[in-house]
């Protein structure tokens, strides 16, 4: 069968739905699916969005997110995710999302590597909330649909421009028809034996990015969060004990109670010392201590780990979290431009999937959401730009389902390769390592 939007999404979380929602409306939009749409990372997201407080703030924000990713940062990108944090945090509330509030101003929290608070939230489910206001304008709009559960096999090509994508849906091969196409595809977490993200996130859009030839970037930079709630022997992606906690005063420990680093170090400095502690007392995690920190608090402002820890045994206004890191983001991807557009023409890729140089060799906490914002809705305001002037391709061939499955396999095994080929001892983390 043969389907036909003007602009196919690739994808159901932030970036996705974000870049569908500013297409002009009077453009057709699919949005596709690899599994149920709220199965997204995005959803999952509990610190919150950073934002630069005021203008004032902006340039102290670029200097936090540069040391943050060790200068390894696009520059010109930075300057863009902390300039239009301000615009897109509004248009977001203009969509309904709602955050916590301290009187009239925002409740800022604050995480590791930020010299001030400046991260907006809703408590600890911010992700979730996300999801839901974007979803509920989304199912509000005549020109986007969604479908679920339908799996990007490859791009379309035709003389190395995109014009589409194959999908698997139900057991069948179709071919969407797009006058251009948006990867909003997510991470690579899928492919770890221990990560945060969805299982299902296996890096498909890199993998057709690397089979086709559209350039990709920094495939060495990724992030292992410091604070997975550590469980034993579990299969699933491991439960986040959001980095806020640290931000609002949590300390780490190790099995002998000393404290041993500097909670709001960045990311990778706090991963690190975790990972030596653990050698030096021979343990396999450490533990985060709130016990000088008020029950109700807890309660009220981080329900969600309250709850995710209380289903796993844990009271977290009684005893400390086993913590341990694992991998949680991915700073390489998509080569794009600050456009989001890709090598090839009339394919852009934004989220987790792209690689615009913000976050250089080590992400900012809660700059991913900003990004998947900023970056999404400058893919949209540049396909809006060209796409009058565009028409669309009608490719004759069609991939037969059998050829389709062949080439899902192929995808996986070319990411893993590619990754275990680039990340040196943190290989043995992969699956199938
Ligand atoms: C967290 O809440 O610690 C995760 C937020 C992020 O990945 O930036």
């Amino acid at each position: 069968m043969d389907l036909y939007s003007d602009v196919l999404v690739v994808g159901c979380g932030v970036a996705g739905m974000f870049a569908a929602l500013n297409i002009d409306r009077k453009y057709k939009v699919m949005i596709i699916s690899k599994t149920e749409a709220c199965d997204c990372n995005t959803y999952l997201a509990q610190g919150g969005i950073s934002k630069a407080k005021n203008k004032k703030d902006i340039d102290l924000f670029i200097e936090d997110t540069m040391k943050a990713g060790k200068e390894k940062n696009r520059l010109d990108a930075v300057r863009v995710l902390s300039e239009e944090s301000i615009k897109n945090i509004d248009i977001l509330m203009k969509f309904g999302m709602e955050f916590d509030k301290d009187g009239d101003d925002f409740d800022y929290t604050r995480e590791g590597a930020h010299s001030i608070n400046r991260i907006v939230h809703a408590s600890d489910v911010t992700g979730k909330i996300v999801f839901e206001t974007l979803f509920n304008q989304v199912k509000k709009r005549d020109n986007i649909t969604i479908h679920e559960d339908t799996v990007l096999v490859d791009i379309l090509k035709y003389e190395d421009i995109c014009i589409g994508g194959a999908v698997i849906k139900d057991g069948d091969a179709y071919n969407i028809h797009s006058k251009f196409t948006i990867l909003a595809s997510g991470g690579i977490g899928g492919l770890f034996t221990n990560s945060t993200n969805r299982r299902g996130s296996t890096g498909d859009g890199i993998a057709i990015a690397l089979r086709n030839k559209i350039k990709v970037a920094n495939l060495n930079y990724v992030q292992f969060h410091p604070t997975a709630l550590y469980e034993k022997d579990v299969k699933n992606r491991r439960f986040l004990i959001s980095e806020s906690l640290r931000g609002e005063g949590a300390k780490l420990i190790n099995k002998n109670n000393q404290r041993f680093v500097d909670e709001l170090l960045p990311r990778d400095i706090v991963s690190n010392s975790i990972w030596q502690e653990e050698k030096r007392t021979d343990s396999n995690f450490v533990y985060l201590d709130l016990s000088h920190m008020e029950k109700e608090f807890l309660k009220n402002r981080f329900p969600g780990i309250y709850n995710g820890c209380k289903e796993r045994g844990i009271d977290i206004t009684k005893q400390p979290i086993p913590v341990t890191p694992v991998q949680h983001y991915f700073m390489g991807g998509i080569d794009v431009d600050l456009n989001s557009k890709t090598s090839m023409d009339n394919l852009y890729a934004c989220g987790e999937v792209s690689c615009t140089g913000v976050h250089g060799a080590n992400r900012l906490a809660s700059n991913s959401l900003l990004e998947g914002l900023v970056f999404s809705r400058r893919a949209a305001l540049n396909i809006n730009k060209k796409i009058g002037n565009t028409s669309m391709v009608n490719l004759k061939e069609r991939l037969k389902i059998k050829d389709a499955q062949v080439t899902l396999d192929s995808n996986l095994k070319c990411v893993l390769e590619a990754f275990s080929k680039v990340l040196g001892e943190k290989k043995n983390e992969l699956i199938n390592s």
